[in-house]
Parts: structure tokens; C-alpha cells; sequence
């Protein structure tokens, strides 16, 4: 399959065009047979039935014993019950008025006539759906400005918060998370809090929050008296709710079509619902996946958009498929370590940097291309760089030549098409891969729409800060004054001695940061002496 003439029929054979949208995807340079389609072709047919039954109502995460409903984001009639339709249209109405008045200053900060700025709090999928979208849809001289605080990071929250420290009487707080208990959301948010009342500005009056109904920050909310609160629903994951209020409220702030996001999603969906592998694009690109990680994550998938706009959409696709294809178990309880590794940047920028070792080192990975068919916004040409040349041009070749080089050293690849970095584009991008980490799932028998790993992570800290406390009393109870206590000593009697590395990452920790005093070696952790700066 190497001639030109091979590869060009292979192209216009596996070809998919969404005539609608002008989107296409391009599997041709993957190396899959017509014997390994004709294997796969039951696991798609069971694939594409379990899908259905998904978006019937099914408890398609049963371990969380919950719906998957994001795919009625877009088309509510599609909801298994009216309950849900109300939810979903009632959700959507209160954003677009909301973010509407406040555009017009209708709902305005205490002391002035319009919000200049929003701040967004929230983590993982309650923070980079809203990051993506606001980078893919910048504009020089945007309604209200946007910023992230994503980390409980203190220094990079306190650079947040500086750059918006004139402004923050007119910033705008949307926090966001599903479960309203997660620590770095809710330090987020009392950094913020602290931030507004070092100002003398009563916090309540300038924040909104996205959240399940009755949850920690849903009862914080309204007990202070914040400006509004929207829902989220259990029934919606952290990762596929960039298009429920999660990632629709602050576009619509920023002024972006929510309207046509919604509508290219649920373009996308009707296209990916459709029972044929050849027809669907989704399922082409669970075909590709397949082929080349041999259904077993055995190769990483690098995301490559060549356009600036799109960089983010790497650490976005990042999370949705590792979040939800990286399980240790399958549905059925075996032990599978499923996944695949996601990582990406932009091109031709990465030409300059890792894609060296994709053409000629090892062979681990696939690579997909973001090709955006369009160089700038309408009516601007730009200048003419060569005769005949325009900077585009340059992209282009470059991606094109990247492509072919790879193609011809044994490495894979995907290309997905699209006219233009649009809302509408961003909603069926966004439901494309919804819907081929949700058939792969299938394909691979495990729970997509779960992440117990994250949720360990979350535990395991609590654990950290907990042993911290307990080192705090025990140096303000026996180290008060002059006397010290060694590590072993101090592991002893907080009466975990087996915890003794972590008593010593905890005090160098406090050490650094004033607030013990540390005697000896840092570097030698038994010459240390620890005591209280009581
Ligand atoms: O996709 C997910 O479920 C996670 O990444 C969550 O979005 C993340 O942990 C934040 O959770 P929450 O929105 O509950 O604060």
C-alpha cells in the first residue's frame, strides 16, 4: 500500500464527509486490513446497540448507578423523561438570559455599571471545556475577559488574582463544580473570597455558582446569598459537560454563540448515531484507535491541531479519553489496565520540538491532525509572503509534509478536517470525540463515564492534611519554647511512626514556607530537629 496511486484510492475509499458541517475525517493512514474491519465488525454492531440503549436512559454507569445523559444536552426530546426535558430546557434558558443581562448590565457589581471580567474556579472537566472554548473563540476586545484559576496553587492563584486586582470589583466569579466538595475548586473559590474582602467588596454580590443541587457549594451559595446558582445534574459527566452550564455559561458571558455549539453537537450526534462503521465518524475513529493500540492501549494518541486556537484541545481530548478509557478493570470485574495515552500541542510548533522522535525515533504512537481548512477570518488575506505565498500556505505544507513523512516511516495517522475554528465547529468537535471514547468503551468493555482513580487521588490527600494537623498539634504541644523533636520522634508521637517519610515531606514543606522551625540538614533528614514557632 505504498504507491500513490494505492494511496490515493485508499483515501477516497475511507474518506468520511459530513456534507452539513464540511467536516471530514481521513483514516486512510492508518494500516488497518479489510480482514481486521470484517473482525471488528460484530464488536461494532454490539457497540453501536449498547450506545443506544446509553442514550435510551440506560444505567450505562453502573457504578456510579447513573445515567449518561450528555448527549440530551442538544436535542432534549431525546431525554428518557419530561422531568429531564425541563431540567435540561429550563437549564439552558436561565443561562442565556442570565449571561445576556449581565452583557447588557442589567446585572451589573454593586459599585458599577457592568462587569469587565470573569473569573472562572473549578478543575478538570469543570474548567478545561471552559479553557478550550475561551482560547479556540478569543477575540481582541472581548465583552468580559476571562481568566482561570484551575489549581490549588497558591502562587499561580495569586498571579490570577493580581493581574485582575484592579479590576476585581467588576470581575464577574463563576465557580464551578459538579460535586461542590472538591479542595482545589473550594480553596479556589476562598482565596477569591479573601481577595474580594481585602477589597472591602462583600464577595456574595459578585459570585454565581454551577453546581448539584445540594451540594456543599450549592448550600454555600444560597445561604450567602450569592447572584444566582445553576444546575448540574448527576446524570452528566465532569467531562462531557462542556455543554451543559459548565462550559455554556462562561461562553455565553464571553459572548459566544452557546446557541450554535449546541446546534453543531447535535449535528454531530445525529451523524455519529448512525449503526455503520463507514458512515459514522465516530466509529471510524474507534477503528483507527483499535488498529493501532490493538485494542489494548499499545501506542499513544498525539494530538496535533495545526491552528493556535485549537492548542488546548489536546489537554482537553487529554482528559476525556484518559479519564474515561484509563480503568484498571472491565465491566465484567477483570483485571484489563485499559486506556491510551494522550498528549499534544500544535502544529507546525511541535515540528520544531517532539516531532522529531515521532518521524524517526521510536514508533509508539499515532499522531491525529486538526487541519483547519480556513487561514484567517473572512475578507483577511494577510500579506503575501513569497510570490503566491501567504503564512497559511506555510501551515499547511508543513502539515501536509509532516503527514506524508510520517506515513512513509511506518507511523500512523488520523486527519479530521474542519472549514473553520467556529462555536459551531467547537460543539460537533466536541461530540465527534464524546462519541468515539464512549464506542470504544464498548469495543473495550470498560465503564467510560466513572473515574475512581480520580476520586483515590482526592482521598489520599485528605489522608496528607489530616497527618499534617496532627504534626501541627503535637509540635504546638511538645515544642513550644526551646525544645525540638527529632523526625522519628515526632513520626512516634503523632503515633504514626511507619508515616515517617511523609512527617518528613510535610515538615520540609512547613519549613520552606516559615512556618516551623527546622534545625540540621534538610538533606539529611536524621540530623533534623523540628519544633513550633510558638
Ligand atoms: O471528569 C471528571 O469527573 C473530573 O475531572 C471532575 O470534573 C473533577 O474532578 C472536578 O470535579 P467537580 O466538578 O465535582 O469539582
Amino acid at each position: 500500500m505504498n504507491s500513490a496511486t494505492e494511496l490515493w484510492q485508499r483515501y477516497q475509499d475511507w474518506l468520511y464527509y459530513h456534507e452539513e458541517l464540511n467536516f471530514y475525517v481521513d483514516i486512510s493512514r492508518i494500516r488497518f486490513t479489510a480482514d481486521f474491519v470484517a473482525q471488528m465488525q460484530p464488536k461494532f454492531e454490539k457497540a453501536f446497540a449498547d450506545m443506544q440503549a446509553l442514550e435510551a436512559g440506560a444505567i450505562a454507569n453502573p457504578d456510579e448507578d447513573r445515567m449518561v445523559g450528555h448527549y440530551w444536552l442538544r436535542a432534549p426530546e431525546l431525554a428518557p423523561n419530561e422531568s429531564l426535558k425541563h431540567d435540561i430546557t429550563s437549564t439552558l434558558s436561565k443561562v442565556d438570559t442570565f449571561a445576556k443581562k449581565v452583557i447588557k448590565g442589567e446585572i451589573h457589581p454593586p459599585h458599577a455599571a457592568k462587569f469587565t471580567d470573569i473569573l472562572s474556579i473549578g478543575i478538570g472537566g469543570s474548567a478545561l471545556g471552559p479553557e478550550f472554548v475561551a482560547q479556540a473563540m478569543a477575540v481582541t476586545n472581548p465583552l468580559l475577559n476571562i481568566s482561570f484559576i484551575d489549581n490549588t496553587d497558591p502562587d499561580g492563584i495569586d498571579l490570577v488574582l493580581g493581574q485582575l486586582s484592579a479590576r476585581l470589583a467588576t470581575t464577574l466569579v463563576v465557580v464551578i463544580s459538579k460535586s461542590g466538595g472538591t479542595p482545589e475548586a473550594a480553596n479556589g473559590m476562598k482565596e477569591a473570597k479573601y481577595a474580594y474582602e481585602q477589597k472591602g467588596l462583600e464577595f456574595n454580590r459578585y459570585a454565581v455558582a454551577i453546581t448539584g443541587e445540594g451540594s456543599k457549594l450549592d448550600r454555600i451559595a444560597k445561604e450567602e446569598g450569592w447572584i444566582d446558582t445553576f444546575a448540574m445534574y448527576d446524570w452528566i459527566g465532569g467531562r462531557t459537560s462542556e455543554l451543559s452550564a459548565v462550559g455554556l455559561l462562561p461562553a455565553a458571558l464571553q459572548g459566544i454563540d452557546i446557541m450554535a455549539m449546541l446546534e453543531g453537537a447535535k449535528v454531530m450526534d445525529e451523524a455519529t448515531r448512525i449503526a455503520n462503521l463507514k458512515q459514522n465518524p465516530a466509529a471510524l475513529l474507534a477503528l483507527a484507535w483499535y488498529s493501532e493500540t490493538n485494542g489494548k492501549g499499545e501506542k499513544d494518541m498525539v494530538i496535533l491541531p495545526y491552528k493556535d486556537r485549537l492548542l488546548l484541545f489536546s489537554r482537553y481530548l487529554q482528559q476525556l479519553v484518559m479519564e474515561s478509557l484509563g480503568k484498571e478493570k472491565d465491566l465484567d470485574g477483570n483485571t484489563v489496565y485499559q486506556g491510551i495515552a494522550v498528549y499534544g500541542n500544535k502544529g507546525s510548533t511541535d515540528q520544531h520540538a517532539y516531532v522529531q522522535q515521532l518521524r524517526e525515533g521510536v514508533n509508539n504512537f499515532f499522531a491525529t491532525f486538526i487541519e483547519v481548512l480556513s487561514d484567517r477570518a473572512p475578507g483577511n488575506k494577510g500579506p503575501e509572503l513569497e510570490p503566491g505565498i501567504f503564512a497559511g500556505d506555510f501551515l499547511s505544507g508543513f502539515w501536509q509534509g509532516t503527514r506524508k513523512a510520517l506515513y512513509e516511516n511506518g507511523r500512523g495517522s488520523i486527519t479530521v478536517s474542519i472549514p473553520e475554528v467556529s462555536p459551531r465547529m467547537i460543539g460537533a468537535l466536541i461530540a465527534l470525540y464524546e462519541r468515539a471514547v464512549g464506542l470504544y468503551g464498548f469495543l473495550v468493555n470498560v465503564n467510560a463515564y466513572h473515574q475512581p482513580g480520580v476520586e483515590a487521588g482526592k482521598k489520599a490527600a485528605a489522608v496528607i492534611l489530616d497527618l499534617q494537623k496532627k504534626v501541627m498539634a503535637v509540635l504546638d504541644a511538645e515544642t513550644a519554647g526551646s525544645a525540638s523533636l527529632s523526625i522519628a520522634d515526632l513520626a512516634h508521637k503523632v503515633g504514626q511512626p511507619e508515616a515517617i517519610e511523609t512527617v518528613y515531606l510535610i515538615v520540609r514543606h512547613l519549613d520552606a514556607n516559615s512556618r516551623i522551625n527546622l534545625e540540621g540538614n534538610t538533606g539529611n533528614p536524621s540530623s533534623l530537629r523540628v519544633s513550633s514557632l510558638l
